[in-house]
């Protein structure tokens, strides 16, 4: 008997925003209503040849206690890759994901994040590694289409076909538009035609709506920023019900609130705290009283 192809739903990895403590509330308002909705971890670095360790106490942390989180590493060679993975494998994790994608020129330039699309090599001899891991940590990618070319990710098609992976993510821009202008949907189809792995589309998804439109064509939709300023997105579109703009502010006020008791109580002091915060308040839903996100910025 054909079972129905699952789609899957996930939260984005933001640095500084879908962390912890952001991320234990929204569970905990969302966990029920969201289904199996799988969070990532902002990537986790190493710095001076060792794991940094605030990076890896963001999967460490018990706030992530029952919650379906999934560790985000970046790498810009085997041996980075290997120090990674065997730190988080002691950690407890049970699947990784890789992060090919990030367009900061720093980390592109020594060949991290988007970076590595232009070395295939590097990436073949991960994918050949990945293969001693099998029965004990599933991998994923989460990848753009190239650094300035959007058919440099073609080239790659048949070393990731050989890799074991869950899925690749794709953000369908390259790494010089960061995270602006034109969705390179033509270029996405004709790479996406070549992989054998399910693909989860990320990038723009601001509505249930939007979901609904990617659920025929992709395995799965990963949303950040759309999701930062309508925390409800998924529970919405599981329940077939758009919420109204006042239900959406009420609830990512609610999110928001609960998030900054929670980080108080880490953090030493207020300023620290309004540092912590400030960036939640440029992810704010657009109808909210700009009154309102002033003030919270402030606070
Ligand atoms: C402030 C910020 C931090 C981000 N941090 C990460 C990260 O740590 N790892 C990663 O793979 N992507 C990171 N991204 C990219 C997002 O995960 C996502 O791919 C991008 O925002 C496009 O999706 P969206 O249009 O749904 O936001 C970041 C994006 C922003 C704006």
């Amino acid at each position: 008997m054909e079972t129905e192809k699952e789609f899957r739903l996930m939260v984005a990895p933001l640095q500084g925003l879908t962390e912890a403590a952001w991320r234990r509330v929204h569970f905990d308002m969302f966990g029920a209503s969201q289904g199996e909705v799988e969070y990532f971890t902002p990537f986790i670095r190493v710095e001076k040849g060792e794991v940094r360790g605030r990076d890896l106490r963001d999967f460490t942390s018990e706030l992530n206690h029952g919650i379906n989180v999934t560790p985000q590493i970046i790498f810009r060679d085997v041996a980075e890759w290997r120090l990674l993975v065997e730190t988080l494998a002691d950690a407890g994790a049970k699947r990784i994901d890789l992060n090919m994608g990030c367009p900061f020129p720093p980390q592109v330039r020594k060949g991290r994040g988007a970076g590595i699309i232009l070395h295939p090599e590097v990436i073949s001899e991960i994918g050949e590694e990945m293969k001693t891991y099998a029965g004990s940590i599933e991998f994923s990618v989460k990848m753009r289409l190239g650094v300035k070319d959007p058919s440099e990710a073609l080239r790659l098609a048949d070393i990731m076909n050989e890799m074991p992976l869950r899925h690749i993510t794709i953000h369908p821009r390259t790494a010089a538009q960061q995270y602006k202008g034109e969705l390179l949907l033509d270029d996405l189809a004709v790479f996406t035609s070549k992989l054998n792995h399910p693909v989860i589309f990320n990038g723009e998804i601001t509505s249930p709506k939007d979901i609904e439109a990617l659920s025929s064509r992709y395995d799965g939709v990963m949303a950040g920023r759309g999701f930062l300023r309508r925390p409800s997105i998924f529970a919405e579109y599981l329940a077939g019900r758009e919420m109204n703009a006042a239900e959406i502010e009420g609830l990512w006020l609610h999110l928001i609130k609960g998030t900054a008791s929670e980080l108080e109580k880490r953090l030493c002091g207020v300023a620290q705290l309004r540092d912590k915060m400030k960036p939640y308040w440029e992810y704010a839903p657009i109808t909210l009283d700009k009154k309102i996100v002033k003030q919270g910025r402030k606070q």
